[in-house]
């Protein structure tokens, strides 16, 4: 059994992995900011975890919840994002930065925080 980090668990393919892994019989944290949505996972043990990816105390927040519960995390899947689609004259610079924020860097931010967690439990 691992401890499993989901993020994007509130819908699409991050939904569907915390489903599978926690039916697989792990230990399943599922990360969004719309947790209600992921009320049917609860029956099956996941555990949800209000986190925004785009901002530091909300994923250190959510870290923190995970750590006191289960005191590790030995996989992390980001399964946060969203995609932004248009002609470059139609989408603005602002829209653009925020899907970078979520795509890129807020996945960046994530993976930097959960990476001691994962060293210090899981390899050594
Ligand atoms: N589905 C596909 O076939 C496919 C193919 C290629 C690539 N992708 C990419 O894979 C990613 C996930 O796709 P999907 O189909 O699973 O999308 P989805 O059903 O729209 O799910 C997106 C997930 O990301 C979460 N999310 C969005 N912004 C967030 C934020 N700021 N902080 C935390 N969580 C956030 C949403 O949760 P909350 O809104 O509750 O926070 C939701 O759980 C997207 O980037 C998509 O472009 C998907």
């Amino acid at each position: 059994m691992k401890t499993i980090l989901i993020t994007g668990a509130s819908s699409g393919i991050g939904y569907q992995t915390a489903e599978l892994l926690a039916k697989a019989g792990n230990q399943v944290f599922g990360a969004a900011r719309h947790v209600n949505a992921m009320d049917p996972l609860k029956k099956l043990g996941v555990i949800p975890i209000v986190m925004d990816v785009t901002s530091e105390s909300s994923i250190k927040n959510g870290l923190q919840a995970i750590i006191q519960k289960a005191g590790k995390i030995d996989i992390l899947i980001n399964g946060a994002g969203y995609g932004s689609f248009g002609a470059i004259e139609n989408v603005t610079i602002a829209e653009a930065k925020r899907q970078f924020d979520v795509n890129v860097f807020g996945l960046t931010a994530l993976t930097k925080l959960v990476l001691p967690y994962m060293k210090k439990t899981t390899f050594w």
